[in-house]
């Protein structure tokens, strides 16, 4: 759908904040909490950002974009479009929702990573429910929507962090996670490294992976490597060559079977296949530990093969 830059605006140093909303100033369709949409970019450049609004509103989208000096394109991008220009984006989608039975969540965001967090309180606010926000950033200048939580009303459950304050008042993932309750969910949104160290703290300290909840604002580091292999179509018999400089879904796509993509990350789940035999290598961050082990689904989009054959359910 196509949507307008009613307004650009900078919240935080390289981050800009952008309203989206219908040229014809109708309603947009409905989202929840933690919803990201797809962004056309340029040159088939997509990209996928949350919508960092509350969800009660239907006349706009708010997304909140860093410029990244190591970003493939999408950041640069981004900052470059200017008020009043349109824009094609993909209706809501959401992989990182709320969970109705919790009694009590804990909203975990690092940098950008607040933009699906902020939402996240929003909800949970506007339901009476009971939870508390912890923003860790590099430093105050760089911390998006300090006014906007300044002002919010439940101004008074967000922890702020910075990475240049003194040790003792920087985040303590293990202080923080120490005690998992049955009825608590943690919501966790930032950069790999930052989701890893609150993986593996809330693990430690026996968290219940169906309590534990992430959304990757970009994808883990790409991993180097990784041979040619071979994947079975199960539902024809053909098999098809994977090179070692190839992805599943790009190998799939040239001998004309469509898979359907969005991230192309191992972030988004879209492309998520059936495996029927064979190991996967997975280099996605959207399966959990236990889902990965089971070996009977990968993504295609970035996860490989550690046996000479894989045989899809395609
Ligand atoms: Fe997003 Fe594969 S397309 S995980």
């Amino acid at each position: 759908m196509q949507v307008k830059i009613a307004r650009k605006f900078a919240v935080a140093t390289d981050i800009c904040a952008f309203e989206l909303v219908r040229p014809d100033g109708a309603e947009l369709p409905a989202f929840s909490a933690g919803a990201h949409v797809d962004v056309m970019l340029r040159d088939g450049l997509m990209r996928q950002y949350s919508l960092c609004n509350s969800p009660s509103e239907s006349h706009r989208y708010l997304i909140a974009v860093l410029r990244d000096a190591n970003s493939r394109g999408g950041s640069i991008a981004m900052h470059a479009l200017e008020e009043g220009g349109l824009l094609e984006i993909g209706e809501p989608k959401n992989h990182f929702a709320l969970h109705a039975q919790a009694r009590h969540s804990v909203l975990l965001a690092g940098g950008i990573g607040v933009t699906p967090i902020l939402s996240m309180a929003e909800t949970l606010d506007r339901e009476g429910a009971a939870f508390e926000m912890h923003y860790c950033t590099r430093s105050p200048a760089r911390t998006a929507f300090r006014e906007r939580l300044a002002r919010a009303r439940f101004s008074e459950r967000v922890h702020l962090y910075f990475d240049d304050a003194e040790a003792g008042e920087r985040l303590r993932l293990d202080r923080l996670l120490a005690q998992p309750r049955p009825d608590t969910h943690l919501y966790v949104c930032g950069p790999a490294g930052f989701i890893a160290a609150a993986m593996d703290a809330a693990k430690a300290a026996g968290w219940d992976d169906a309590n534990v909840h992430r959304e990757f604002f970009a994808a883990a580091p790409a991993q180097e490597g990784g041979g040619a292999f071979q994947v079975t179509l199960s539902s024809t018999g053909r098999v098809i060559d994977v090179a070692s400089d190839m992805t599943v879904v790009s190998a799939l796509a040239q001998a004309g079977v469509e898979v359907p993509t969005s991230c192309e990350q191992g972030v988004c789940g879209t492309c998520l296949t059936r495996v029927l035999s064979g190991e996967p290598d997975h280099r996605d961050v959207y399966l959990t530990d236990e889902e990965k082990a089971a070996n009977d689904q990968f993504l295609p989009c970035c996860s490989r093969s550690r046996s000479p054959m894989l045989v899809l359910d395609l």
